[in-house]
């Protein structure tokens, strides 16, 4: 059977027309760059982030989850560093008036120049000599870079003046590292261990693109492992090689993924590695592994006057851990999930169908309960959907031919279809199909739980 992938259009009308991702305040014309997840979205969201915490939180011995507070307070931005260098190269067209990032102009206009290994002079001399030019007007008439905090700055309280400045977090990893101390009390946890979070990050993202790839307002989940220096090196080599087995278990293949190690370190990394995706516009990254030494627990040390040192009983010696991170991008994860899944089919000459071949225990909806006429199947299909919703996430549709049916359940991922028609009232059997193959068989209703646990999706 011939199939085809979609572009970036038909992944965004998609997600549109089935509930998966709207234009964010739509009603009002949107605002740029900002997404909101439908019911469909959501709830592929949620079965990555349970996902996630299969793998990270509850497989793992000495992992613990926390749920911190957006705003911090502003001296744990100028201890990270953050306040003072998470900034990016910015430069404006002179002609249009435009921004630009200017690692992104150079990456766009040469693809095999690695303009992240640039200095800021280097980059400058590049744009200039090779006349690179503006996306928006086609010129190339650029002011001096300038680095621009990616900070998302708001105010607090009554009054108006700098004591009222906070931000909207960069990044989770400081409501983990602020929070070390307390998690390792309270859980008496012993290194090595580690504290994990989902959550949102914001970031003044002067250039956002490729739909929620890049956006100002994002969900990350990360996972940060405490542990004495001299175990760090292993460790960050360890979790970049876990960060491949957990997308492989979401279904990502490895020959679309790839590690891409950093020439150019953030102000916190000692070493720096990223998995990138092949997505349509080229390879993207949607894991971070770090290792941050003890650069942040140092800081928070210095800044907060709170001692971060650790007792290690075994040597009888104290220390301030190293971190190794290991960050994934959610929404990034996602939009790879419905690139892979998503294809147009050829089933005959005439004949063609969307289908989202999803994981069965990441699809959205788990079941598709459908009466073959209305008026003679509907109750006891009901039936049904009562009884499997208390399982998993059931849809019941009862409209439209019963084959206009199960191609929209293929088009949204539901890998299975139960059909309820005369033998189901006769002889309570049920006809399955499945969204993959469109093969069909016929099992009685008490063997549907089972059936359920073993396709995984309970
Ligand atoms: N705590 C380390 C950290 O934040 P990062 O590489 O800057 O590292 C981690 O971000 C992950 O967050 C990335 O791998 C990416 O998947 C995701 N991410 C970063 N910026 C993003 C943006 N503007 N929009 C969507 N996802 C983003």
């Amino acid at each position: 059977m011939e199939r085809r992938n979609f572009s970036m259009d038909e992944v965004v009308s998609y997600c549109n027309q089935y509930g998966f991702i709207f234009q964010g305040s739509e009603i009002y014309g949107g605002l740029a760059n900002t997404w909101d997840y439908g019911p469909l979205g959501t709830r592929l969201k949620n079965q990555v982030k349970d996902a996630w915490r299969y793998y990270f939180i509850q497989m793992r011995e000495n992992s613990y989850e926390v749920d911190a507070d957006i705003l911090m307070n502003p001296r744990v931005w100028e201890a990270s560093g953050h306040l003072a260098g998470f900034s990016d190269p910015l430069l404006d067209c002179k002609e249009c008036k435009t921004r630009h990032r200017a690692d992104n102009l150079i990456q766009d206009y040469d693809q095999s120049v690695n303009a992240d290994a640039m200095s800021q002079e280097e980059m400058i001399t590049f744009i200039r000599d090779n006349h690179v030019p503006c996306p928006a007007c086609g010129k190339s008439n650029f002011t001096d870079i300038r680095q621009f905090n990616l900070m998302f700055e708001t105010k607090r309280g009554v009054t108006d003046d700098s004591s009222s400045r906070i931000f909207l977090r960069p990044e989770n990893a400081q409501g983990e590292y602020v929070n070390y101390l307390n998690v390792m009390r309270s859980m008496r946890a012993k290194l090595p261990f580690s504290i994990g979070q989902i959550g949102k990050a914001f970031r003044n993202e002067i250039t956002p693109k490729n739909f929620t790839f890049r956006t100002i307002e994002f969900e990350q989940m990360e996972f940060q492992t405490f542990c004495k220096e001299g175990s760090d090196s292993e460790l960050y080599q360890y979790f970049k090689e876990y960060g491949l087995e957990f997308f492989e278990s979401l279904g990502l293949p490895l020959e679309k993924l790839r590690f891409h190690d950093h020439d150019k370190l953030a102000h916190y990394a000692k070493e720096a590695c990223d998995i990138e995706y092949q997505f349509p516009f080229g390879w993207g990254e949607i894991n971070g592994t770090h290792n941050r030494t003890n650069f942040d627990l140092t800081r928070h040390q210095q800044y907060s006057g709170k001692s971060m040192e650790y007792f290690d009983e075994t040597i009888k010696e104290k220390y301030i851990p190293y971190i190794i991170e290991s960050t994934y991008g959610l929404d990034r994860i996602v939009l790879a999930l419905l690139f892979e899944g998503l294809h147009e089919e050829q089933i005959s000459d005439t004949d063609s169908r969307i289908v989202f071949n999803i994981k069965p225990a990441l699809a959205p909806i788990k079941i598709n309960i459908l009466p073959l006429i209305k008026k003679k199947h509907a109750e006891k299909a009901r039936e049904l959907y009562a009884m499997l919703a208390k399982y998993c996430m059931v849809q019941y549709e009862e409209s439209g031919s019963i084959g206009k049916r199960y191609r929209r359940g293929d088009a949204i991922g539901i890998p299975y279809a139960i059909t309820v028609d005369d033998a189901t009232l006769e002889q309570e059997t049920v006809t399955i199909r499945d969204r993959d193959t469109m093969d069909q068989c016929v099992i009685p209703i008490s063997g549907l739980v089972p059936f359920l646990e073993e396709k995984s999706l309970i």
